[in-house]
């Protein structure tokens, strides 16, 4: 899984889109650097790296030391400077304030995860509580109310069908996948006194093009920042955001 995730989708054009897009629209919301950040779920770094090396200091929280591996050979390749800013966390994010010892962070993130847990509250408590007073919690994960998209881009009409009332589906790893809504994510982050500030869309064109059949080359340079300017925009705008079958929702927690 740790293969298939880290040398396969994120080599790909969705990868590629995936984590800029993510950036721009974290860059928006983040306090200037230094900041603490802490990445739950945060595997391979491919999120957070890019914000040490923009100079936040990055804790990487994962129960996987698979995951972790991997992102121990991706920090050797960042710069002495970026890399001394990042720190990694073997731990379920279930017991992510235990795990670091109850510090409080600038900036959650927990991107790509709620998807695989049966139930999303206790890690949604866990990021809320280890988020400091006028911090940031960022959550990616899918969008319960596109679940028909993929299967019918993929002309699986049957499982198109039954899937506009579905929230879970096997997902593009090959396991099982919840999916959320903007809504209901929204309520369990104020209940915990972290007010949603803004959601985007998290791929649109991208995904119905990989999934109705083209193949879009990831070494394109060109091609790809193209695409990514365009997923950025689309990200942010009404209907189009609505349309994307991943989604990732902001909120700041009151200040303490
Ligand atoms: C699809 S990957 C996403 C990795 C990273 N957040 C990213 O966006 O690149 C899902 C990650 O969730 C981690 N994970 C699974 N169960 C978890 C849990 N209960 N708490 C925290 N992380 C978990 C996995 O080990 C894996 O690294």
């Amino acid at each position: 899984m740790a293969d298939k995730f880290v040398d396969g989708a994120y080599a790909s054009v969705k990868g590629y889109v995936r984590t800029h897009v993510l950036h721009r629209q974290l860059l928006e919301h983040l306090p200037a650097p230094p900041a603490s950040v802490l990445d739950v779920g945060g595997g391979a770094g491919h999120q957070s790296f890019p914000l040490a090396q923009a100079g936040y200091d990055v804790t990487v929280l994962d129960p996987s030391p698979a995951m972790l591996d991997k992102a121990r050979q991706r920090l050797q390749r960042l710069a002495a400077e970026a890399r001394m800013r990042v720190t990694l966390l073997q731990a379920d994010g279930e017991n992510a304030e235990e795990a670091v010892n109850g510090r409080r962070f600038a900036a959650v993130l927990c991107h790509g995860v709620l998807g695989y847990l049966e139930d999303p509250e206790p890690l949604v408590d866990q990021l809320c509580r280890c988020a400091a007073g006028g911090g940031v919690v960022s959550i990616m994960t899918g969008n319960a109310k596109t679940a028909a998209v993929r299967p019918a881009l993929e002309r699986r009409w049957d499982d198109a069908l039954s899937a506009f009332d579905a929230t879970a589906e096997v997902g593009v790893l090959g396991v099982p996948t919840r999916a959320d809504t903007v809504e209901h994510l929204s309520e369990l982050l104020r209940c915990r006194g972290v007010e949603p500030m803004d959601w985007y869309g998290v791929w649109l064109f991208v995904d119905w093009l990989e999934f109705s059949g083209t193949e879009l080359d990831p070494s394109d340079a060109e091609q790809v920042a193209a695409a990514a300017a365009v997923e950025l925009e689309a990200s942010r705008r009404d209907p189009y955001r609505q349309l994307s079958r991943a989604f990732h929702l902001l909120g700041r927690k009151a200040p303490s």
